[in-house]
């Protein structure tokens, strides 16, 4: 692409969101808004690696499992605008549509997740948007865990731009009921209520399991204080960077 070319490549993303122009997932613009989500969850995933190599080698804290992304499927976008009745333009789409580029962070223990969520909303560049505790306050379904919208900064040839992405935080045993029960939900619409409760009772036994091995993990760091998390508790609090070698 020539400079030229890109430039008014720019301007028209620009010009798209602006415009009530129609949805048209078939057409270039509708690649051109999808690249804006690709771009800013590239953004976030360097952020989250840079911070969890950062932990690692300064505090020997590793409290990621590990990350995921994705981006929202076009007809997806589709269906989610039609079920919250807009109509189908881009401005809708890139206003009212929060998790179109979604990442999410399993961790081991839920203190691991409020230490993230803390660092995150630390963030000097990222805009926090929405936070909701769902491990505080789980769903009727059983589903526990902490959501951002962020709102990331990308840099383009044009100037800044801040795109929302939906930052899901949660320990390993939330993301194996989450992921069964999407999966059991996605292939049988209609579960039974039966199942429904179950599912709802195994999420509060996970639930168990999940502060129970936090407890161990509170033994074990409270009987061999030199131990590696309890160090990294204390260095992930400091609210400057010290580069101290
Ligand atoms: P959506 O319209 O689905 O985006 O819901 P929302 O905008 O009210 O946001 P919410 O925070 O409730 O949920 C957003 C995302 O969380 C979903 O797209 C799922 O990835 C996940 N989620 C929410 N509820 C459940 C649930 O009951 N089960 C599973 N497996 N995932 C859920
Ligand atoms: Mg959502």
């Amino acid at each position: 692409m020539s400079e030229k070319e890109e430039a008014e490549y720019l301007i028209n993303i620009e010009n798209n969101l602006v415009s009530r122009e129609k949805i048209d997932i078939k057409d270039k613009n509708f690649e051109k808004v999808m690249f804006l989500y690709r771009a800013a969850l590239k953004q976030l995933k360097t952020k989250i690696d840079i911070l969890q190599e950062e932990m690692k080698l300064f505090s020997e804290y590793e409290p990621v499992e590990y990350v995921t992304m994705r981006i929202k499927k076009p007809e997806n976008i589709i269906e989610k605008l039609n079920r919250k009745n807009l109509s189908l333009t881009y401005q809708n789409m890139f206003d009212e549509i929060e998790d179109i580029a979604g990442l999410r962070i399993v961790c081991n223990f839920k203190s691991d997740v409020y230490k993230l969520v803390d660092i995150i909303s630390g963030f000097q560049d990222v805009r926090i948007l929405t936070k909701k505790d769902y491990m505080k306050e789980p769903k009727s379904s059983g589903y526990r865990s902490y959501h951002i919208i962020t709102e990331v900064p990308v840099n383009f040839s044009s100037g800044i731009m801040y795109v929302k992405v939906e930052l899901q935080i949660r320990t390993l045993a939330m993301d194996f009921w989450a992921s069964l029960e999407h999966k059991l939900k996605y292939k049988n619409q209609q579960i039974s209520a039966t199942d429904s409760k179950n599912l709802v009772k195994y999420a509060k036994v996970i639930d168990g399991i999940d502060e129970s091995m936090l407890k161990i993990s509170n033994n074990i760091e409270n009987s061999n204080p030199k131990l590696i998390i309890e160090a990294a508790e204390e260095k992930v609090k400091a609210k400057k960077f010290n580069f101290k070698l």
